[in-house]
């Protein structure tokens, strides 16, 4: 892989051959992670363990049994993060790919992320690996719930509403660790990664499985892949990484386009 551009301060001058690929592609996916909401103020996974969750560990939030041993402890942090994200707007970089979407046609945008920052920009069939904090639904019969007014931004324990059809506690629309990925969404996202001749990677670590192998299936079956992200990644498989903020370098480059 050729060094990293460093974009850090704006974009860097690019090779043509890098510029005729964004040009030329008919088929692209954008898989977006918690970098791309970062800008908008949305904190990431571990940043959101502040304040009354501080002492908890992810993995100690973010399962069924965490839910199970203390619903309210874990309804309350995503409650916050939703009233978060509901008070956030959508960044340079969320318009960026919406804007592109709307010249490019056959753009489709994957995304990890449980925020609706993508729809808000604009972009439309948004696929969400990872579910979504605006769907609640119960914990016991998988009804859909209506999500309740938002919370200020003062962290506060409460109880999760129950289901009007069995009673159960409402649990956020979000995948769990241990949990499957919705299977229509997965299916999508595998499929585009399969028949896309370009791959744009925003703002994610590349640490989470099944999402971090939808770059690499498109790799191997022959698109180009891109990686944009302040930090360098050594071992992820990428034709080029450009390094810097979303908000900057989407916009960026779209200019270029
Ligand atoms: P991470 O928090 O693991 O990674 C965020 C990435 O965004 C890092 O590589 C940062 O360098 C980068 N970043 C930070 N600021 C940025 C900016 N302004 N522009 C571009 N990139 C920036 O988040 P994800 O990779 O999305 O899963 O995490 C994947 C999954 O792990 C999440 O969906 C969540 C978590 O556990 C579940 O909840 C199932």
């Amino acid at each position: 892989m050729p060094d990293p551009f460093d974009c850090r301060s704006g974009l860097a001058p690019l090779p043509e051959v890098l510029l005729d690929r964004l040009r030329q592609a008919d088929e692209v996916l954008v898989l977006t992670g918690a970098g791309v909401s970062a800008e908008s103020g949305i904190a990431t996974f571990r940043e959101a363990l502040t304040g009354l969750w501080a002492r908890f560990d992810p993995a100690q939030l973010a399962t069924a049994e965490a839910f199970q041993e203390d619903p309210a402890r874990v309804w309350s942090w995503y409650e916050w993060r939703r009233a978060q994200v509901l008070r956030a707007e959508p960044n340079a970089a969320h318009r960026a790919l919406a804007d592109w979407a709307d010249r490019q046609g056959r753009l489709r945008l994957v995304t990890q992320n449980v925020d609706d920052l993508h729809e808000r920009a604009g972009s439309r069939d948004v696929i969400h690996l990872h579910g979504s904090l605006h769907e609640p639904r119960c914990f016991d019969c998988a009804n859909p719930l209506a999500a309740p007014p938002p919370v200020g931004a003062e962290a506060q324990l409460l109880a999760p509403p129950t289901c009007p059809l069995c009673g159960g506690l409402a649990r956020p629309g979000v995948v769990w660790f241990g949990e499957s990925l919705p299977e229509a969404a997965l299916a999508t996202a595998w499929a585009l990664a399969e028949r896309c001749n370009l791959c744009l990677v925003v703002g994610t670590s590349g640490l989470v499985q099944p999402a971090a192998s939808l770059p690499v299936v498109a790799r191997q079956q022959g698109a180009t892949v891109i990686r944009i992200d302040p930090q360098p990644a050594a071992d992820f498989q990428a034709d080029w990484q450009l390094l810097g903020a979303a908000g900057l370098i989407l916009p960026a480059l779209l200019e270029r386009l």
